[in-house]
């Protein structure tokens, strides 16, 4: 008798088996579309090729690093920034949030993502002239300084920074035992005093902080980081969009308020001129935010950056124009 084959057991199926299914269907149209199975291997490979639709968000592992705070009563201020993409920063904003931070004096500065954009070494730029150009190390030191000078304190995963690990992985895997080429060695973490969060990051009391690109990507600020936070059962601020903006969702039911869910997006700090890959054309923000954390009680600002470079904090204008 033909042995039937083993499926997944609907009453116990389980977040993992949701991904694997997700896996194997993604697989199978690989090669129905006519990829070899080796193309079809080094593509499901590749997280960042996965369609945001197919997969399921991945599992929840929350940031060991518990939010702590010494003192309920003080006011925590929080800067948070995203996607700066050294070297296709904006010169002149970054300089303007530079200044602006040394006055405003926040207790942390967090980069969201994206902290460099690593384009040399992107897939995108395999077999093409890119991958040749001799930047890594200049654009590494350009980013250094640039955190530095923006005292940051703490940088989340992103997209963008795997691609480091990535391409060792793929191209020479047994360099992957050199810890200078770890990430956050890389980018000389230690000596800049930067905690590097590969998980979310528990950012204030019910908040946390992930870069963005685990979870399906929507098409309006805000809408991106309230996906994730229904996700996630927690607010949720993020980058990797490059949009700004804020969307919220309250559970009730028979009259009672339940839950309320906030998901904000800081938009980003890159000089959209040399965003070539856009084609001219993105629903794209820059900004940054400010989280000010009193106890429990949570408040987050949204900074809109007009294009002259300046902006607008608790009802003071900063930054130079261009
Ligand atoms: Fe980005
Ligand atoms: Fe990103």
């Amino acid at each position: 008798m033909a042995r039937k084959r083993p499926v997944i057991d609907l009453d116990t199926y389980s977040a993992l088996d949701a991904y694997c299914i997700a896996l194997n269907e993604y697989y199978k149209s690989l090669r129905k579309a006519g990829f070899s199975e080796s193309h079809a291997f080094w593509i499901l490979g590749d997280r960042e090729s996965f369609p945001d639709w197919i997969i399921p968000g991945l599992p929840n592992r929350i940031d060991n690093i518990p939010y702590e705070d010494d003192d309920e009563d003080y006011m925590k201020k929080i800067v948070i920034l995203s996607d700066l993409q050294v070297p296709f920063e904006d010169v002149h904003v970054t300089q303007n949030i530079a200044r602006f931070l040394q006055k405003f004096k926040p207790d942390q500065t967090v980069t969201i993502g994206d902290e460099i954009d690593f384009q040399t070494i992107s897939k995108w730029s395999e077999g093409t002239p890119q991958a040749y150009e001799q930047t890594l190390g200049s654009d590494r030191d350009r980013c250094v300084d640039l955190l530095w000078e923006l005292g940051v304190t703490d940088c989340i995963r992103s997209n963008h920074t795997d691609r480091l690990y990535n391409i060792i992985m793929k191209k020479i895997p047994s360099f992957l035992s050199l810890p200078e080429l770890r990430f956050e060695k890389f980018m000389k973490f230690d000596e800049l005093g930067i905690t590097f969060h590969k998980n979310p990051m528990n950012i204030a009391p019910g908040w946390i902080a992930v870069h963005g690109d685990h979870t399906p990507i929507k098409n309006l600020g805000g809408l991106s980081a309230l996906e994730a936070a229904r996700r996630h059962g927690k607010n949720v601020i993020s980058g990797h969009t490059h949009r700004a903006g804020r969307s919220a969702f309250t559970e009730a039911s028979g009259g009672r308020l339940g839950r309320v869910l906030h998901g904000v997006e800081v938009g980003n700090l890159m000089d959209f001129k040399q965003a070539g890959y856009t084609k001219g054309s993105a629903n794209w923000q820059m900004a940054f935010a400010i989280m000010y954390v009193h106890g429990s009680n949570v408040q987050v600002d949204l900074i809109n950056i007009e294009k002259n470079g300046t902006f607008i904090v608790q009802g003071k204008v900063y930054g130079r124009p261009r």
